[in-house]
């Protein structure tokens, strides 16, 4: 019997018909639902966008008000949540306590008809409602620090800040924080997307299925980069140190975090525009020598590299600039989790409006009718 062909990582191997985002990985184009991310991120904001991965299309006035009130009371965690936060270990990374969290907040909330596009979509509406207060409580708790009550008058960008920090964010903050939310939100059939897929297709809850993407998303190679970027660009210790880096990094064989990217074999279009946030962020706030750092590394790094379509993916900038919101180095993939919600659930939508249970097959390499022997004789 002849086997198919084994295609390590499935790369490029299409999992489903999706009608959500799109990327051109040569010309560096993403867009989503079919508009232009550079169009979304300069025009659109967060909850804007959330409605149209869900819907395909933006939303009327009327539409984006309704479904910003309908968000407002899922800011608010319940009482069991609120203990179980109160109680998760203070060691950890906060990517755990959220995977933990955000499993606890199905079992806190009303279950899931999947039969019934209301209660799916109230359901959808309590996962994004309430993740960027759980990210946030998950980490003042960690501080050791009591827990702040959302805002229901912010926008998420906005009441994740305040979650956060405790104090109301200023408004260029809180565009730049948006922004990142708006160019994170969705990104085709990524490991964590087809994580939450493939939990989808078992056809359980949201809350289920984004607990596994928070799981997938983790790791370094995927969201997890980010906060190893900003810790790589202060391990090189200033721009003057980066060639003599780079030059170890490649004799020993070893990934440089931030760039690279599986569709993208140009500049990822979302670092350019990340770039573009932490230059705003830098004439009020004022800019950091980690960015000089940052310039010269995406110089040196194109020069031996890009010829092999490594350059700067979405990670590379986006350190920087979360670094400046105040945020701690380990929330930032939190951040990402947050605003990739959108995303993830948009293809548990699609996902349940024609579902298949995913059930790859597998090359066997192992052995074949080897019969077992008792102890005494191996
Ligand atoms: N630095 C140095 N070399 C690299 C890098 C990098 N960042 N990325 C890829 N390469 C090299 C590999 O060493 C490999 O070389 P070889 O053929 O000589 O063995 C070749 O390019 C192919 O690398 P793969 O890892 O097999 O390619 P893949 O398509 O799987 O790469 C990935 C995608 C995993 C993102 C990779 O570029 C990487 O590990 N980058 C660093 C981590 C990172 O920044 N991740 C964030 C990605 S964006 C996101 O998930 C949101």
């Amino acid at each position: 019997m002849t086997h198919p062909e084994l295609i390590p990582g499935l790369a490029g191997i299409p999992a489903a018909e999706s009608s959500i985002s799109f990327i051109n990985g040569l010309e560096g184009l993403l867009s989503y639902r079919g508009i232009r991310i550079e169009e979304l991120s300069a025009q659109s904001h967060y909850e804007e966008v959330c409605w149209l991965l869900w819907n395909g299309e933006l939303p009327t006035q009327a539409q984006l008000d309704q479904f910003k009130l309908r968000l407002r009371p899922h800011r608010e965690l319940n009482a069991d949540l609120k203990k179980f936060v109160r109680g998760l270990p203070q060691s950890g990374h906060p990517m755990e306590a959220l995977q933990a969290s955000m499993a606890t907040l199905g079992m806190v909330s009303p279950g899931v008809d999947l039969k019934s596009a209301d209660s799916r979509l109230d359901a959808c509406e309590r996962v994004l409602g309430a993740m960027g207060t759980l990210i946030a409580s998950c980490e003042r708790h960690r501080q050791g620090l009591d827990l702040v009550e959302p805002d229901p008058e912010l926008s998420v960008a906005a009441n994740f800040l305040y979650c956060l920090n405790g104090e109301r964010p200023d408004e260029i903050k809180t565009r730049v924080l948006d922004c990142a939310l708006v160019l994170h939100a969705e990104h085709t059939m990524n490991a964590s997307t087809f994580a939450c897929r493939v939990v989808a297709s078992t056809e359980t809850s949201p809350y289920t299925a984004v607990s596994a993407a928070v799981g997938s998303l983790f790791g370094p190679l995927h969201g997890g980069a980010n906060e190893r970027v900003l810790r790589q660009l202060e391990s090189i210790g200033g721009k003057e140190n980066v060639e003599a880096w780079v030059d170890k990094k490649m004799a020993a064989k070893e990934k440089i975090m931030g760039f690279g990217h599986r569709v993208y074999k140009t500049k990822d279009p979302r670092a350019h525009d990340l770039q573009k946030l932490a230059g705003q962020l830098f004439e009020t706030h004022g800019s950091t020598p980690l960015y000089d750092t940052a310039l010269e590394l995406e110089r040196i790094v194109t020069d031996r590299l890009g010829d092999r379509g490594i350059y700067p993916n979405v990670d590379f900038f986006s350190g920087i600039v979360y670094q400046k919101l105040g945020i701690p180095t380990d929330v930032f993939t939190p951040i990402f989790a947050l605003s990739r919600t959108a995303g993830w659930l948009a293809h548990w939508m699609e996902q349940m409006e024609d579902n298949k249970l995913f059930r790859p097959g597998q090359i066997y390499t192992g052995r074949k009718d080897v019969h077992y022997v008792p102890m005494a004789q191996r």
